[in-house]
């Protein structure tokens, strides 16, 4: 059943190029231009006149939604605020139904998101659902929605579930673009070709990185703490990295927008501490540079994810994990690949249940 994986952990992160192109299927129509989603459709009026779309969720699905933030600011013009499930719930949140609020689980069953939907519902808003089991509590509470089609995820720490989730939104937002009037035609059909060629870089990834992040692993297995530092698009991309690492190896990790480093993190930095960057090339690169600078001058040890054909980001960090060149709103779907494999052979080495973590539910039904 794990079909020939020692655990269902890397087989799910080695099912990514398939689940990710199972989630595009029959939704991205290259050729025609366009993009069938008609949970989007049903619910069209009510996002295109949207005063704000609000995401809901926990955990690893909750950093989907901060990609999401970033992506549907960007491409769609319309104010996106995340919000953790828990919180949203207890603190009396002003909703209208104006609101289109975005849930996502994999499980559909968690019970924090799940009573933070029934409040926004019975205050107006609409629920459009991101849901990876079919027929679930979030499915039937929302009033639309898109699955993703990841297919069963065993391992408790989600891995393909998450970039199923990136797929689906990356959908949405464009689409939601396209109706808005707020991308262009040629960088729409740029991000669908961008969107469409994803699973063959994650199978890039997977062919040609595995031998090399293993001895990563190896090298920084007996680190205490790991900082995961990310900008802009990546910045989610280095908490969902922080959160794989503590879940699988039981190291503490954390992650920050890098800029933030200086305000506080930046004291932790000496000749102990790996810090990860998210460093592939995107509009913040030059500053991630200088970043790694600024680690280094501390003698801290640099990992960086980056682009392929980088000649600079090798020069400066102690080892670096490639991913292909991806356009940086796209690019989240493929920089965690490297650091969910990081976490699984840094747990495997430390002789840990990567499967089933000590303390961790597959899904989380109580509060
Ligand atoms: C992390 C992880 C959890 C879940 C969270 C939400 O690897 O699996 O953080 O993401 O419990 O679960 P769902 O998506 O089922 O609502």
């Amino acid at each position: 059943e794990k079909g020939g994986y020692d655990h269902f952990m890397l087989k799910e992160i080695f099912e990514q190029p398939t689940t990710i192109a199972d989630s595009l299927r029959g939704r991205l129509v290259l050729n025609e231009q366009k993009i069938i989603l008609s949970g989007v459709d049903a619910i069209q009026d009510k996002l295109a006149n949207a005063r704000r779309i609000i995401i809901v969720a926990c955990g690893t699905s909750w950093h989907a939604g901060l990609v999401a933030e970033y992506v549907i600011e960007e491409l769609c013009r319309v104010n996106v605020e995340v919000e953790y499930a828990s919180e949203f719930r207890y603190r009396n949140p002003v909703i209208s139904s104006d609101d289109v609020i975005i849930a996502i689980s994999q499980s559909g069953e968690t019970a924090d998101t799940l009573v933070a939907l029934e409040r926004a519902k019975e205050q107006g808003a609409t629920i459009f659902g991101i849901v990876n089991v079919v027929g679930s509590s979030i499915a039937r509470i929302s009033h639309a929605g898109c699955y993703t089609h990841a297919g069963p995820e065993i391992g408790v720490a989600s891995t393909k579930a998450y970039t199923a989730q990136l797929a689906v939104l990356m959908l949405f937002a464009l689409k939601l673009a396209k109706a808005k009037g707020t991308i262009s035609d040629e960088r729409f059909n740029e991000l669908c070709q961008e969107l469409n060629d994803i699973p063959e870089k994650v199978q890039w990834v997977l062919e040609n990185e595995v031998d090399n992040i293993k001895a990563i692993a190896y090298k920084y297995k007996d680190a205490r703490d790991v900082l995961y530092l990310g900008r802009g698009y990546n910045f989610p991309t280095a908490l969902e990295g922080a959160l794989k690492l503590k879940e699988i190896s039981y190291i503490h990790a954390e992650g920050y927008p890098a800029a933030e480093m200086k305000h506080g993190p930046i004291a932790l930095v000496d000749e102990e501490l790996p810090v990860v960057f998210i460093a592939s090339k995107d509009a913040y690169h030059e500053k991630i540079v200088s970043n790694i600078q600024e680690i280094k001058a501390r003698k801290g040890m640099v990992i960086s994810v980056m682009t392929q054909g980088d000649e600079v980001t090798p020069t400066i960090s102690n080892d670096v994990m490639v991913v292909p060149e991806a356009d940086e709103v796209i690019a989240p779907l493929l920089t965690v690949v490297p650091l969910q494999l990081l976490s699984y052979y840094i747990g495997v080495y430390r002789g840990l249940d990567v499967d089933k973590p000590r303390n961790l539910a597959k899904s989380v039904t109580v509060e």
